[in-house]
C-alpha cells in the first residue's frame, strides 16, 4: 500500500510526512474495512468496569435443563478470572443475593416458579435468561414487572451472552496456517429439524436447483455423530450456516462451531446482515439477504470456488482472530459480576414479550 514510503521521506519536510502518515492511516482503515460497531465490540473490555471490590452473590435458583455443575471453590475466579463473584445455587442464600437467576425454558414449562411469595430484598435484581429465539421462548406476557434484567445472546441485553465471539490471536499465533484446501464437496447443509415453511427450507431447495448441496443429519437419514460433523464440514467449500428462526441477533453455534471451526466458509442466514457483520469479521461470511436471488449466490458460489485466490480472502481473518464458542452456564453466569457496576441502578422490564420480540428494538 506503499506506507513503507515514510521512510525513504524520513529527511523531508514535516508536512509531507504528517500527510503520508495521516493518508497511511486513512488507508489502512479503509482497507482493513472492519465495522466501527466491530471494532466497539473488540475494544469493550468488562473488567475495565471493574468495581468497588464489593462482592456480587449470583444465585441460580435452578440449572437449565436440569444439569448442575459443580460451584466448588471460586468457580468465577478459578475458570475465567472474574474476581468477587459468588455464584451459588442454594435458595437458602436468596436473602443475601444480588442477582437470583431464572432460566425460561423451566418457568414456561411450568416445571418451575418464580418465588414470588417471598419478599424480595430491596436492590436484589431477578434475570430472565435465555438463548432461545422467540419463537421457542413461549409466551412471556406473564413476565410483566418481574424481572430487572436480561441475559441472552442480544447485542442489548443487559449481560449479552453470545453462542461465540472472537478473539485477538495472541502475537505468536499471526503466522498464516495454510489450510490445505481437501475439499470434495461444494456446499453443505446439516439439518435435523425440517420444515418446509422454514424460511432456509425454501432457500435450500432452490440453492440445490442451481448447485448440488449435500445434506447431512436426521432429515435425509443421514446422521453425523458430533465427532464427525466438522471434519465433514472441512470437506465443502461452503457450509450453510441457516438458523431456524430470523431473529435479531440470533447467531448461533452453526456459525461459530461449525463453520468457522470447522474450516468452511459460511452463508448464512437468519438475522440481518448488518448483525453478522456487528460480531464476525467482514469478508469471512456470504449472507443470502447480499444477492437479487438464490439462482444468482448460486453462481457467485460457484465462481468463487474455483478462483482459489478469492476464495482464500475468506480466511484472511484467521490471521488476527481466533473463534471462542461459550457452552458452560457457569461462564454465562460469572458474566453478570463483570457487568454488574455498569446495570443501571433500576430498571423493570414492563412488558418482557414486546422487549424480546421486537424486530428492531430501539437502541
Ligand atoms: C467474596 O467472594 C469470594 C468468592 O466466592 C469468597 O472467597 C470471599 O470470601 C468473599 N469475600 C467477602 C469479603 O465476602
Ligand atoms: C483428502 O480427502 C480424502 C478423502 O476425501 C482423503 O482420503 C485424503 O487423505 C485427504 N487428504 C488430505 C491431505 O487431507
Ligand atoms: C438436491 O438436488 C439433487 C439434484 O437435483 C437431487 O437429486 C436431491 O434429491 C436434492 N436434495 C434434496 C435433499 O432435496
Ligand atoms: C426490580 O423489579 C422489581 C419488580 O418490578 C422492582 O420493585 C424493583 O425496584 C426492581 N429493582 C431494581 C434494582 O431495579
Amino acid at each position: 500500500m506503499g506506507c513503507d514510503n515514510t521512510k525513504k521521506t524520513a529527511l523531508g519536510s514535516m508536512k509531507r510526512r504528517l500527510l503520508l502518515s495521516f493518508l497511511c492511516v486513512l488507508s489502512l482503515s479503509l482497507f482493513s474495512g472492519w465495522s466501527p460497531a466491530f471494532q466497539a465490540l473488540m475494544t469493550a473490555n468488562p473488567s475495565a468496569f471493574s468495581d468497588s471490590g464489593r462482592n456480587v452473590t449470583v444465585l441460580l435458583w435452578y440449572w437449565p435443563f436440569s444439569r448442575s455443575m459443580s460451584l466448588k471453590g471460586d468457580v468465577c475466579w478459578d475458570l475465567y478470572r472474574i474476581p468477587r463473584c459468588n455464584l451459588v445455587d442454594q435458595r437458602s442464600l436468596f436473602p443475601s443475593a444480588d442477582v437470583v437467576v431464572f432460566h425460561n425454558r423451566e418457568l414456561v414449562e411450568r416445571r418451575q416458579k418464580l418465588p414470588l411469595d417471598r419478599p424480595r430484598p430491596r436492590g436484589q435484581r431477578w434475570a430472565w435468561m435465555s438463548l432461545e429465539a422467540p419463537a421457542y421462548n413461549g409466551n412471556l406476557h406473564r413476565f410483566t414487572d418481574v424481572f430487572n434484567m436480561t441475559i441472552t445472546y442480544r447485542r442489548d441485553a443487559d449481560v449479552p451472552v453470545p453462542y461465540g465471539s472472537l478473539l485477538p490471536k495472541e502475537a505468536e499465533g499471526r503466522l498464516v496456517e495454510d489450510d490445505p484446501q481437501n475439499k470434495t464437496s461444494l456446499v453443505c447443509w446439516v439439518v435435523s429439524n425440517y420444515r418446509s415453511h422454514h424460511k432456509r427450507s425454501r432457500v435450500f431447495k432452490e440453492l440445490n436447483a442451481t448447485v448440488p448441496v449435500k445434506v447431512y443429519g436426521r432429515w435425509t437419514k443421514t446422521p453425523l455423530t458430533s465427532a464427525a460433523l466438522l471434519p465433514t464440514i472441512s470437506r465443502c467449500y461452503f457450509y450453510l450456516a441457516f438458523e431456524n428462526s430470523v431473529a435479531k441477533d440470533y447467531i448461533t453455534e452453526k456459525l461459530w462451531r461449525n463453520a468457522y471451526q470447522g474450516g468452511a466458509v459460511p452463508v448464512v442466514l437468519g438475522a440481518s446482515a448488518s448483525d453478522y457483520k456487528a460480531v464476525a469479521p467482514p469478508h469471512s461470511f456470504i449472507h443470502v439477504d447480499e444477492f437479487a436471488s438464490v439462482k444468482e449466490m448460486g453462481k457467485y458460489l460457484q465462481e468463487l470456488a474455483e478462483d482459489k485466490k478469492r476464495y482464500a480472502e475468506y480466511f484472511t481473518w484467521k490471521q488476527q482472530w481466533k473463534v471462542k464458542v461459550y457452552t458452560d452456564w457457569r461462564e454465562r453466569l460469572c458474566k453478570i459480576c463483570s457487568q454488574f457496576s455498569s446495570l443501571p441502578q433500576h430498571k423493570v422490564y414492563s412488558d418482557l414479550e414486546a422487549w424480546f420480540s421486537a424486530k428492531n428494538p430501539s437502541a
